[in-house]
């Protein structure tokens, strides 16, 4: 035969159709689609499950410096396996510049840490800290000709904000190399400001750590973000963006014709800040401590009219993990101290898109061809991937997972495959889970068991998105 896989009896979604059909596929790609296809290697019965293109989580971060006292609790290895698990196919973790240091320098570093460790495809997102000339003018269009065509900049943290000159450097070169820029947007001064008098007033517990950056600082933040994008005529894409205020920020930017897109997170529509209040305000709200913060249930139906209005283009899960059991972790020598030495992030890449799926899809919100544009596709059309990835067609790559709608699960870190010690997510109820994952022809989890190695994902040299074209290109 010269099919190496038949998966028969399935019902093939992607994000604009559903249609029965079985897939053949030859050498880790697509090689047809019919209603009957026989003759394979091997065959797969797909028979009562759902044929997805795998999920791309587009804004994860994996092995990343997190200074001398925070060891991150997964690198490509497990992050990748727990990506898989949770029927990832391709993760675009970052490449962080650190202050004062080389881009391309520490760029390498990160192949070097990825490279034979990662079980699916993955590229690199480049975060610049630091934009010098030498950044801007040589590296910079370097690495994006090497395909990481994207760049993340920070409005806030003390080792990564940049002013919002440096703001507007990297914005101009983004335009001129049509990479497009991710802003995390939250506004440095506001935080610090807050942060400093709650700490004076003895308000240190984790829960402080939502009262030290309101709504209102990302508003701000965004707003800034967008009139400096209008300026250069760049576009930009926010990204874990958690409430109501930011998204009328960029609802208005739309209605201006500017090309503002938009990110949102599992913990935006089933955290809340009440969950950093722990157990009677102990440390335990350490576990959710993440930026920009939880908000409130008014906001979670902001987050859901903005999911379905596509106001949203993607759903990622800004896995961001570390232990919360270890001095290394949330609860350091530090962080015990105050909330503002507590590492920002929770994992979350295995539970994304069972949560999407449960709370969106089995719940009606959203159509299961929208679930596959908000975990997949968009994902792929935004960052330089499609039509390679986030599809299911003829001459995709074969990266799919077999989906049951019906299956119901209890979240629980004894399920889960990622390094981190607890999910944010004990003990929640979804119901759809991913069967099997299956990446470029081959399985790599089924049932929860891996079957994939660490080196069998490739670093992905991403084209230019066609979203990042200016509008007076
Ligand atoms: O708290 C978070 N989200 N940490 C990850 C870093 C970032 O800003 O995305
Ligand atoms: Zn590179
Ligand atoms: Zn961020
Ligand atoms: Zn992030």
């Amino acid at each position: 035969p010269d099919l190496d896989l038949a998966i028969r009896g399935g019902t093939v979604v992607t994000a604009s159709d559903t249609i029965r059909c079985d897939i053949g596929i030859r050498n880790g790609r697509i090689a047809l689609l019919a209603e009957a296809v026989t003759g394979a290697a091997r065959t797969i019965d797909a028979s009562g499950l759902l044929v997805m293109p795998g999920g791309i989580d587009s804004h994860v971060h994996l092995d990343q410096d997190s200074g001398p006292d925070v060891t991150m609790a997964d690198g490509f290895e497990s992050g990748s396996r727990s990506a898989a698990a949770g029927g990832n196919t391709t993760i675009i973790p970052f490449a962080m510049q650190i202050k004062g240091r080389s881009l391309r320098a520490c760029v390498t570093e990160y192949h070097a840490k990825a490279e034979g460790q990662s079980l699916i495809d993955y590229g690199f997102h480049l975060i610049v800290s630091d934009p010098t000339p030498t950044v801007l003018n040589q590296e910079l269009p370097a690495l994006f000709a090497d395909g990481c065509t994207s760049f993340k900049v920070f409005m806030t943290y003390d080792d990564l904000v940049l002013t919002d000159r440096q703001l507007l450097e990297v914005f101009s070169v983004a335009r001129r190399e049509q990479a497009l820029v991710m802003v995390h947007a939250e506004g440095y001064d506001s935080i610090k400001f807050l942060a400093d008098r709650l700490e004076q007033a003895g308000k240190t517990a984790p829960y402080y750590h939502g009262v030290s950056r309101p709504e209102i600082v990302e508003r701000e933040a965004a707003h800034r973000a967008i009139s400096h994008a209008e300026l250069l005529d760049v576009p930009i894409m926010i990204v874990h963006v958690s409430g109501r205020e930011a998204m009328e920020q960029i609802r208005w930017a739309r209605q201006r014709g500017l090309k503002v897109y938009a990110e949102t997170c599992p913990q935006y529509i089933t955290l809340t800040a009440d969950d950093m209040k722990g157990l009677n305000m102990d440390m335990s709200g350490a576990k959710y401590v993440c930026s920009p913060p939880p908000r409130d249930t008014d906001s979670q139906k902001a987050i859901w009219e903005g999911l379905k209005q596509g106001v949203f283009q993607t759903f990622s899960s800004d896995h961001c993990p570390f232990f919360y059991d270890s001095p290394r972790g949330k609860l350091s020598p530090k962080g015990r101290t105050s909330f503002r030495w507590v590492p920002n992030g929770i994992p979350g890449v295995e539970t994304r898109m069972p949560i999407l799926w449960s709370e969106g899809v089995a719940k009606g919100r959203i159509s299961a061809n929208e679930f596959v544009a908000l975990t997949s596709t968009n994902h792929a059309k935004m960052y330089g991937l499609y039509p390679q990835k986030g599809t299911i067609a003829v001459g995709a790559d074969a990266d799919i997972v077999l989906w049951d709608a019906n299956r119901k699960e209890t979240l629980r870190q004894e399920i889960l495959h990622h390094g981190s010690d607890y999910t944010p997510w004990e003990g929640f109820e979804v119901t759809g889970y991913p069967v099997m994952t299956i990446a470029r022809g081959r399985t790599v989890v089924e049932e929860g068991k891996v079957r994939g190695s660490p080196g069998d994902g490739r670093f992905l040299k991403r084209d230019k998105s066609p979203y990042a074209l200016p509008l007076g290109a």
